[in-house]
């Protein structure tokens, strides 16, 4: 290291943290890295160009030094224990007024809990999910701070100048207070799991529903991606159908293993959903689904025993008419997810008094991130026209998108009944819609069981106050 100052630290020089500082490089920041790892220092060198100012190192206090006052320090390491080794790494090397940013995906407790303990020594920590993987960290993600404003303000040229642009408009915004970043970022990954799941539920019944080679499989998600249905998720998918297996030269999507992995923040948004009593099945299903895939051994035990074969492909199916239904059926059931989420948000930014503001939100992910759709737009707009929209689902636009397309979900769920393919996270969309727009639910006989067996009371339609009633007439004193 020479004597330079330098504007930006960056802890952790993964793919996430290296490609993040080279991305600020690029954009004329002198920047500093820190990471145990020396092999991980050379990499960050050798990717620079050689105009860059960006430096690295393995010790703190050097990596301090290097640093303009007061410093401007992102943590980009994997969340849990780690980011709280990397503060106390920091700590006896920072002064008041130096800014903390965590990066990853933090659980939102962790991160109120570390700015008051950073506060108490006048450092201001934030959080700030960011997201688009290698590649977004490189040349533009979605980034989603929250905290301490002024501490956010100070940085905010850095962020805006990385960030991905959507007509000019940067993919990053302050977007509330304590751990409002990281929360934001939580429910986006939940939403992620909820599409990534009615993804792979199409592919199956376009696979083993209809038969489709590999091929024709490819070109229906790449045709896709031309539609209203547009999205990230959705051009990747069509991109990885089409890798060839170096070894075997056949596709590789049908040589991986059909476990999937999962780091958390799926199972931490639903778990918070049912902690603020928000519905959001499809994210529920999303992560059920995946801890289903684990039990791959057992699977492979109940096909043989459990299957009455009668899946199989569908000679009598129009297909050309059923991809138009799936299509419908996959917009209709993504809608549904993106409103759980923003369903979410807006009761925890009531309950963590974040002060959220949804339109924000859906801006920051039209660009740059994993969840990025063309739909994000419609979403924006419904939360312009209406920053108190309980649900997305009343919206003109958007509901009047879901009735059009209700009746193809429907042939669709049913045509996987018969086929025995499993399409949980579908069947919890439409649920989900059906059950929202529900004058009157079945719970009346819910309310009555409970009173009948525990005394819990009911309230009634045709008048106010609370009610119990003794269902069998018998008494419970003796006689
Ligand atoms: C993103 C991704 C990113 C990460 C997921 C993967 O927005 O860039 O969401 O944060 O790839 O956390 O999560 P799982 O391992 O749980 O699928």
């Amino acid at each position: 290291m020479n004597d330079k100052l330098y504007d930006f630290g960056m802890v952790g020089l993964g793919v996430m943290g290296r490609n993040l500082l080279l991305n600020m490089a690029d954009h004329n920041f002198a920047v500093a890295g820190l990471d145990l790892d020396p092999a991980k220092i050379a990499f960050l060198h050798s990717e620079a160009e050689p105009n860059q100012q960006v430096t690295g190192t393995t010790s703190a206090e050097e990596f301090c030094k290097a640093l303009q006052k007061p410093r401007a320090i992102m943590l980009l390491v994997p969340a849990g224990k780690i980011v709280d080794a990397a503060i106390q790494n920091l700590l006896p090397h920072l002064e008041a007024g130096d800014i903390v940013i965590d990066g990853g995906n933090s659980y939102f407790p962790d991160t109120d809990r570390r700015v008051a303990e950073l506060a108490m020594k006048g450092v201001h920590f934030f959080g700030m999910g960011i997201s688009g993987g290698e590649k977004g960290a490189r040349y533009g993600p979605s980034m989603m701070p929250g905290g301490d404003r002024t501490a956010y303000e100070r940085l905010r040229p850095v962020f805006e100048a990385v960030a991905a642009k959507v007509n000019g408009e940067p993919c990053v915004t302050y977007l509330g207070n304590g751990s409002a970043g990281n929360y934001v970022k939580m429910v986006h990954n939940g939403i992620e799991y909820g599409i990534m799941q009615l993804i792979s539920e199409t592919y199956d019944l376009l696979k083993r529903g209809l038969g489709f080679s590999d091929d024709e499989l490819q070109q229906v998600f790449e045709k896709w991606n031309a539609t209203e249905i547009q999205s990230y998720l959705i051009e990747i998918t069509a991109e990885i159908l089409k890798k060839n297996d170096e070894n075997t030269n056949e596709k590789l999507v049908n040589k991986i293993l059909d476990k999937a992995g999962q780091k958390g923040t799926g199972k931490w948004t639903s778990q918070n959903a049912m902690d603020l009593h928000v519905p959001a099945p499809t994210i529920d299903m999303a992560v059920i689904m995946r801890d289903m895939s684990a039990y791959k051994e057992e699977r492979v035990q109940a096909a043989k025993q459990l299957n009455n074969s009668s899946v199989g492909t569908a000679d009598n199916i129009n297909k050309k008419a059923f991809v138009d239904q799936l299509r419908n059926a996959f917009y209709f059931a993504a809608l549904t997810t993106y409103a759980q989420g923003m369903v979410q948000l807006q009761a925890a930014s009531k309950a963590y008094n974040y002060g959220l503001t949804l339109q924000d939100v859906a801006k920051i992910w039209r660009g740059g991130c994993i969840i990025r759709a063309a739909c994000l737009e419609d979403i924006r707009k419904a939360f312009e026209k209406n920053s108190e929209l309980p649900n997305l689902l009343l919206d003109d636009k958007i509901g009047g998108e879901l009735m059009q397309r209700q009746t193809d979900i429907r042939s669709v769920i049913k045509l996987s009944i018969d086929k025995e393919i499993p399409v949980a996270a579908f069947m919890s969309a439409l649920s989900y819609f059906d059950a929202y727009k529900s004058e009157r639910l079945p719970t009346n006989l819910i309310q009555a069981q409970r009173d009948y067996f525990g005394a819990h009371t009911y309230e009634r339609l045709d008048q106010p106050g609370t009610f119990h009633t003794n269902w069998t007439g018998d008494s419970l004193s003796k006689k």
